[in-house]
């Protein structure tokens, strides 16, 4: 099992490399709007692996991509004006590991995009992670230019900005401590993070994010009450500090497997609410999308009919001790229709069958007493052309291909003949009147002196947040958020 784009546990980013957000005004759907697929002019011959990251390597201010081969080979592939649009440019091979997650980052400082990853040994699907850092130089990587951290992690680490000083470090339960501990970026040295004697939840779903609109990114993590309860808590940053969490928050009543939390302003009020994809039994016979308000202990429905045409989906359950790709239950979230509301992927599986497929889940006002309290819901495109023809996907994801502020599908899935996964591309064919704000967040370390005389340009950067008052046709305001977050 590794760690696909954006996926949560295994570290990546749950939205494409920079703050990236859209806004509308006017917004029509064409009739006969479609997803179109555009894998060959993208990829060639080379769409498959798994694609674990985003991020501008090279510093030319479009997004490259992380793509994880074999067990140790990590391939980047450069954005390119020619087709294929990406080719695997730079390469980096490492032997008896497998490489189980990519997060680009700077972790020392100098503007250049850095390479984290985890990595376990060979044939041990349960063993510690080792992390390296290996260093950007000229928009190369060289396997023996690297850092290794001397303490091996339970899980996969949260990359957040742990001090503030706008380099990201590397939080997580280490093997020597009951305490979660970070190793500071560009210092590289280790601290104790937290406070606690929880035991944080595998696979993590701990996030870094502003969730009190104060601009400042807090700390969201699960952990474990005794007997093995699954709760959740906020770490409120202030000035600077993590306040221990005062506040626990318990899964919704009746829920036997919990998915990966997300975050995302899903009524359009500027608040930032908690989405957890869950099931009532731990087969995923009955499966359910919860919505909670921060602060609030009351969870509500937001999609809970998964029947149509006879056959009921549900999510699929992970495996940890199945290695071939079974990921944690994920939703990836992104305004496809330019709303202002954000929709999401999810891949389901025939609960009767085997196949599974990635959905689109259109957010629309909630329309059923149960959702009320969320005010919006989430509706299933059961048929959707092109998207419903990958057989056997494993993870779905929004990305803007061609950086026009539309945002497209990646797709990945698995055919049991092969040993690497198929990447999928669909280009989104909306049209809409609307306009789009794009915001690169720049880490500021440095601008036109920076070491090296290397170009800086949107190295990743964990937990920034924009906040955003528009004025729709009809003269109403309506508040808009952005932020980015690693998890
Ligand atoms: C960086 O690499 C390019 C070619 O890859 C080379 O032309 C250039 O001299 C290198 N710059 C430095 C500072 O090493
Ligand atoms: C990081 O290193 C700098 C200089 O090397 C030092 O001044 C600073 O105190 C260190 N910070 C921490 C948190 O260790
Ligand atoms: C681990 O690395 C840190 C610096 O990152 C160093 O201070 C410490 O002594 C090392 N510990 C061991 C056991 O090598
Ligand atoms: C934050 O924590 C540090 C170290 O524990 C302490 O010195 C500082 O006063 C705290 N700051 C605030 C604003 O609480
Ligand atoms: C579930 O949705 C399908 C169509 O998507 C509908 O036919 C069915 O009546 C719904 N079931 C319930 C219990 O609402
Ligand atoms: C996992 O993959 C191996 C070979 O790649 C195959 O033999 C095995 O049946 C697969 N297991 C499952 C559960 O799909
Ligand atoms: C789900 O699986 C069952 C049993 O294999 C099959 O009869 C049914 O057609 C499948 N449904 C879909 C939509 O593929
Ligand atoms: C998309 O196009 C590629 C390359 O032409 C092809 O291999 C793949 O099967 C197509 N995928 C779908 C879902 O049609
Ligand atoms: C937008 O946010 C501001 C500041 O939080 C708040 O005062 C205002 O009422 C909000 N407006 C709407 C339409 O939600």
């Amino acid at each position: 099992m590794r760690a696909p784009c954006c996926c949560r546990p295994r570290s990546g980013l749950p939205f494409p490399p920079f703050l990236i957000f859209f806004s509308s005004l006017l917004v029509r759907a064409r009739p006969g709007w479609a997803l179109q697929n555009v894998t060959s002019q993208l990829f060639g011959n080379q769409a498959y692996g798994t694609l674990a990251a985003f991020g501008d390597f090279n510093s030319d201010k479009q997004t490259d991509l992380f793509v994880l081969r074999g067990d140790g080979e990590l391939n980047i592939f450069l954005a390119d004006q020619k087709e294929p649009y990406f080719k695997p440019k730079v390469k980096l091979l490492l032997t008896n590991v497998v490489i189980t997650s990519v997060v680009p980052g700077d972790y020392d400082g100098d503007s250049q995009m850095d390479v984290l990853l985890t990595t376990r040994p060979q044939k041990q699907p349960n063993a510690d992670l080792s992390v390296l850092i290996f260093w950007g130089n000229n928009q190369t990587l060289d396997v023996n230019r690297k850092f290794v951290l001397n303490k091996t992690f339970h899980d996969e680490p949260l990359i957040m900005d742990f001090n503030g000083d706008l380099i990201p470090d590397v939080f997580g339960a280490t093997s020597d401590s009951d305490k979660p501990q970070v190793l500071l970026g560009r210092n590289l040295s280790w601290h104790i993070a937290l406070d606690t004697q929880k035991k944080l939840y595998t696979p993590h779903s701990h996030a870094f994010i502003d969730l009190n609109n104060d601009f400042t990114a807090d700390l969201f993590l699960t952990t474990l009450a005794p007997p093995n309860e699954i709760q959740f808590e906020i770490w409120v940053n202030q000035d600077g500090n993590f306040s221990k969490a005062t506040h626990m928050k318990r899964k919704p009543k009746d829920v036997k497997v919990v998915g990966q939390s997300v975050f995302a302003d899903f009524d359009g009020d500027g608040q930032t609410e908690h989405l957890l994809p869950a099931c009532a039994d731990s087969a995923c016979q009955k499966s359910v999308i919860y919505l909670s308000k921060p602060g609030l202990d009351s969870w509500f429905p937001v999609l809970q009919n998964f029947t149509y045409k006879g056959t009921l989906w549900g999510f699929v359950p992970y495996d940890s001790a199945q290695t071939n790709f079974s990921f944690p239950i994920t939703l990836h979230i992104g305004d496809y229709n330019m709303d202002g509301y954000p929709d999401a992927l999810a891949i389901l599986k025939n609960t009767s069958g085997s196949n599974q497929q990635a959905f689109l889940l259109e957010n629309v006002e909630c329309n059923e007493a149960s959702c009320a309290g969320a005010r919006r819901m989430f509706k299933v495109y059961w048929e959707l052309s092109d998207l419903n023809q990958i057989k056997d996907a494993v993870v779905a994801t929004f990305f803007d291909i061609y950086e026009d502020g539309i945002l497209d599908i990646i797709v990945l899935s698995k055919d049991s003949t092969k040993t690497e996964l198929a990447i999928h591309t669909l280009k989104n064919n909306f049209e809409a009147d609307a306009y789009f704000v794009k915001v690169i967040v720049l880490s500021g370390l440095c601008s036109n002196d920076c070491p090296r005389k290397i170009t800086p340009f949107g190295v990743n950067q964990p937990g920034p947040y924009i906040m955003y008052t528009t004025v729709d046709a009809n003269g109403y305001l309506k508040n808009g958020s952005g932020k980015t977050y690693f998890c």
